[in-house]
């Protein structure tokens, strides 16, 4: 890739193919999935609908790809993950977002897609939702999983355990699931400095804004013309 970045607009499963330069790392941040109290609720709301308040100031477009059920989720994430690992380079690592429900799917999915799982770093998200009588819903997950033994990086690197952050508020928020900045400028460092790193599910980019203000090279690939437009303008901003 001779660019420091690219956006490919379209469905995943038809351009992960097509892509010809093997990757260091792959950030995932799929379309959960999850909301509702049962199948048939997940499968009926939009993503609008579940991860978007009613007294919400914004009015962000929404995205496909959100009412599957559990065994769908898994077999169609799976299937990404597959296509993603066939682009990773041996020793690349994938780091894929998943909540409290859907994280047995998601460590199926990367483990069927080949990927050698390895870990869960946990994301506290300091403005969280009580839960009457029960346990705050307060943390989302980063499974870290690799393409056989991980890489070794020169000189070492050390990442943390855990990641503590917000949505962006305001004018910084542009997509309705929208990952901080600051996590993902942890993240993207699992890739070497120069490194390319692919999000297939790319939404606004911020995957991409993070890994060219740490170094390195992005490739990323989004279902929603209007996401892709806005993750565009976000990427020639930030090179
Ligand atoms: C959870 S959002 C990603 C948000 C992103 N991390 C950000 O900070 O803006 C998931 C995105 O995946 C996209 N998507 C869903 N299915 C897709 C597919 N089959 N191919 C490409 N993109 C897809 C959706 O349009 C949505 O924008």
């Amino acid at each position: 890739m001779s660019t420091a970045w690219q956006l490919h607009q379209g469905d995943a499963f038809t351009i992960l193919p097509t892509l010809t330069e093997p990757v260091d790392a792959v950030i995932c941040d799929p379309p959960y999935n999850s909301g509702g109290r049962t199948n048939a609720e997940r499968r009926a709301q939009g993503a609008r609908d579940k991860y978007v308040s009613g007294d919400a100031q914004h009015a962000f477009p929404d995205f496909d790809g959100d009412t599957r059920d559990q065994r769908g989720y898994t077999y169609w994430l799976g299937q990404i993950l597959a296509a993603s690992y066939a682009r990773t380079r041996p020793g690349g690592a994938a780091l894929v977002f998943t909540d409290w429900a859907q994280l047995p799917a998601t460590s199926d999915a990367l483990q069927a897609a080949g990927f050698t799982w390895r870990g869960v770093i946990p994301w506290r998200k300091p403005i969280s939702r009580p839960v009457k009588d029960g346990f705050r819903r307060e943390c989302e997950y980063v499974l870290w999983g690799s393409r056989g033994d991980p890489l070794r990086h020169a000189p070492t690197i050390y990442l943390p355990g855990w990641l503590e952050g917000s949505q962006p508020r305001g004018k910084a928020r542009v997509h309705i699931t929208q990952k901080p900045e600051s996590i993902m400028r942890q993240l993207v460092q699992i890739a070497p400095v120069g490194g390319l790193v692919l999000d297939p599910c790319a939404g606004s980019c911020t995957t991409g804004v993070a890994a060219l203000a740490e170094g390195r090279r992005f490739v990323g690939i989004e279902g929603s013309p209007a996401y892709a437009t806005t993750g565009r303008e976000r990427l020639a901003a930030a090179a």
